[in-house]
């Protein structure tokens, strides 16, 4: 494990290594080893990378970035609200901030997916362990093809933007989601901030409801994000909003 001289703003070690299970695993022998707060591991490919759905692989080719930020909270109530959702945020704005031609063009897909028009270019992946918050973040950054189940489904920032970069660019990058995502956990206000990038807020949406693979299907108006960060959908044929906790928009 090599440790990069790049800024964080969590004044914690940012490191990196070839390849890994999951950079997921390693934030917590980090946490294990006594890293402290703010401690960043990233990787240029992962054998085992894991999504937010149970049994969802997380494949990404090397040249993207994938890395996860520890963070400890030893107490549960000091887990700041809505972290996924807020990571996210934090995440678009530091794409934009590294590639000003995407200005505004990075929505948060409730809960955990960032997309550029309709298709995801990140994904969010909190995982929470004794004490500790592993943020774990996927950018697709440099891929310009992807396999034929991914194609219409994904895209990256070299395609969004229509250039290339180099492998030195993804760190460039990386500082910016760190330096986002430390101002992100010190401001107030954050619902206002999300609803204002919230993909489809105000659209007609289809949502499947609780667990993957379940058959409750909502349509209806996307309404916003609650206090705790919840999605709001008024149903077709309703007058009030419902609140979801799990689920997955289509
Ligand atoms: C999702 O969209 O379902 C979440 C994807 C999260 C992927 C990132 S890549 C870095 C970190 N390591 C993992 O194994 N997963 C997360």
């Amino acid at each position: 494990m090599t440790k990069l001289e790049i800024h964080n703003p969590f004044n914690a070690p940012v490191y990196h290594e070839e390849t890994v299970t999951s950079t997921m695993d390693v934030s917590r022998e980090l946490a294990a080893s006594g890293e402290p707060h703010g401690t960043v591991i990233a990787a240029d490919f992962q054998e085992k990378g894991r999504g937010r759905i149970r049994d969802r692989k997380w494949e990404m080719e090397r040249g993207n970035l994938p890395f996860t930020i520890l963070l400890h909270y030893p107490r549960i109530e000091e887990i700041p609200q809505a972290l996924t959702l807020r990571a996210g945020l934090a995440a678009a704005l530091a794409i934009e901030d590294f590639c000003p031609s995407l200005k505004n063009t990075v929505m948060i897909k409730w809960p955990n997916d960032l997309f550029i028009g309709s298709k995801k270019t990140a994904g969010i992946l909190c995982e929470a362990d004794g004490g500790n918050v592993h943020i774990g973040i996927g950018i697709n950054f440099a891929q310009k093809l992807f396999p034929d189940h991914l194609r219409e489904k994904a895209t990256s920032i070299a395609l969004a933007a229509g250039r290339d970069f180099s492998p030195c660019d993804r760190l460039r990058l990386l500082e910016r989601v760190l330096v986002r995502l430390h101002a992100e956990l010190e401001t107030a206000g954050w619902r206002e901030r999300l609803q204002q990038r919230l993909y489809k807020n105000g659209e007609q949406v289809v949502f499947v409801e609780g667990a993957a693979g379940s058959k409750n299907s909502i349509t209806g108006c996307l309404a916003g994000i609650g206090e705790g960060g919840e999605l709001l959908i008024v149903p077709d044929g309703e007058r009030e909003e419902r609140c979801f906790i799990t689920g997955e928009l289509l």
